[in-house]
């Protein structure tokens, strides 16, 4: 089985050295190239165009920023659908509109492909050892032909059915993670400016029920200032958006994701875009300045 990746950034990156890692051929294509460099030196065949990377693969997996940028790599002249053929899936684990997933997988399918719709949850530090959390949407038996890659991927899969599914429930885990990061963040600025030891404020968190995995984890790096990305600000902004544009089209209303996507947004155009999504309190620790 040979797998291609079509969009090596921090998450394609990390999923591919894990796919060469326990063996399997990996061919890739990122629009800017110095992105494959890593790639190449472990074993990974770097080719022209996602056409490319279709014509020499099983299953193309695509890593890359939003409905848009799926669009172009799969429909351009040099995308995907340009060098398809019987027997290839195209399984998308970028984060999209629900909406959008179901336009691109009936615009897919018309053409013979196969296609899946598998976002996930958990960044490079854990892709890199195939222990993400994946969900998978499409049908079965595509899943089920491509299982043992994704059971590869990631510690724990889900199939949950039809187109729409994977990403509407990938949507409201991002939300957990936009807020969590948010209170997090007012919660350790409120302690800081009353004059106290945020790592106290986290020692007693995280010995009640309230405590998460990002109380336990990144918390202490939002302590020390250090916010180098594995996830960035910018693209959980992204997903503020596809979150509320999402809920707008369902009659869903949300009037927190609506907050959080003004704060994110606001801290984004302050220049906090491209760190991690945890230094939303540095924009945060910002605003008591004034
Ligand atoms: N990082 C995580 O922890 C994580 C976890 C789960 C899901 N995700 C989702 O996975 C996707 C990738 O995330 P990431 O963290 O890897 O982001 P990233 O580092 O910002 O990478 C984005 C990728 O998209 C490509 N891209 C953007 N616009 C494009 C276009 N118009 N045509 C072709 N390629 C384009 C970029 O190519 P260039 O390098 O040329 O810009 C890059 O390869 C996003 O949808 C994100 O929400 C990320």
């Amino acid at each position: 089985m040979k797998i291609g990746i079509v969009g090596t950034g921090i998450l394609g990156e990390a999923v591919g050295l894990h796919l060469l890692d326990v063996g399997y051929e990996v061919v890739v294509f990122n629009r800017t190239k110095q992105k494959t460099e890593n790639l190449k030196k472990n074993g990974a065949t770097v080719v022209k165009s996602p056409k490319h990377v279709a014509e020499n693969s099983d299953l193309v997996i695509t890593v890359v920023k939003d409905g848009d940028a799926l669009n172009d790599v799969i429909f351009s002249d040099s995308g995907i659908i340009a060098g398809r053929h019987d027997g290839m899936c195209i399984a998308d684990m970028s984060t999209v509109n629900p909406n959008s997933t179901k336009e691109i997988s009936e615009k897919v399918t018309i053409t013979g492909t196969d296609y899946l719709e598998i976002p996930v949850m958990g960044g490079p530090n854990v892709a890199i050892d195939g222990r993400l959390v994946l969900m998978a949407s499409g049908e079965k038996r595509i899943f089920e032909k491509f299982k043992k890659v994704f059971d590869s991927i990631a510690e724990q899969t889900f199939y949950l059915g039809n187109t729409g599914t994977a990403h509407s429930i990938k949507l409201a885990m991002n939300l957990q993670i936009s807020m969590l990061a948010l209170s997090l963040s007012e919660g350790i600025t409120l302690t800081k400016k009353a004059g106290y030891d945020p790592e106290i404020f986290l020692k007693i968190l995280n010995s009640t029920y309230f405590k998460t995995g990002m109380s336990e984890g990144k918390a202490y790096k939002m302590i020390k200032e250090s916010y180098e990305p594995t996830f960035t600000l910018a693209n959980l902004k992204k997903d503020l958006d596809t979150i509320n544009d999402t809920a707008d089209s369902c009659n869903a209303e949300l009037p927190m994701a609506k907050l959080a996507r003004k704060v994110y947004a606001d801290a984004k155009d302050a220049g906090f875009g491209d760190i991690d999504y945890t230094g939303i309190i540095a924009y945060i620790a910002k605003l008591s300045e004034k």
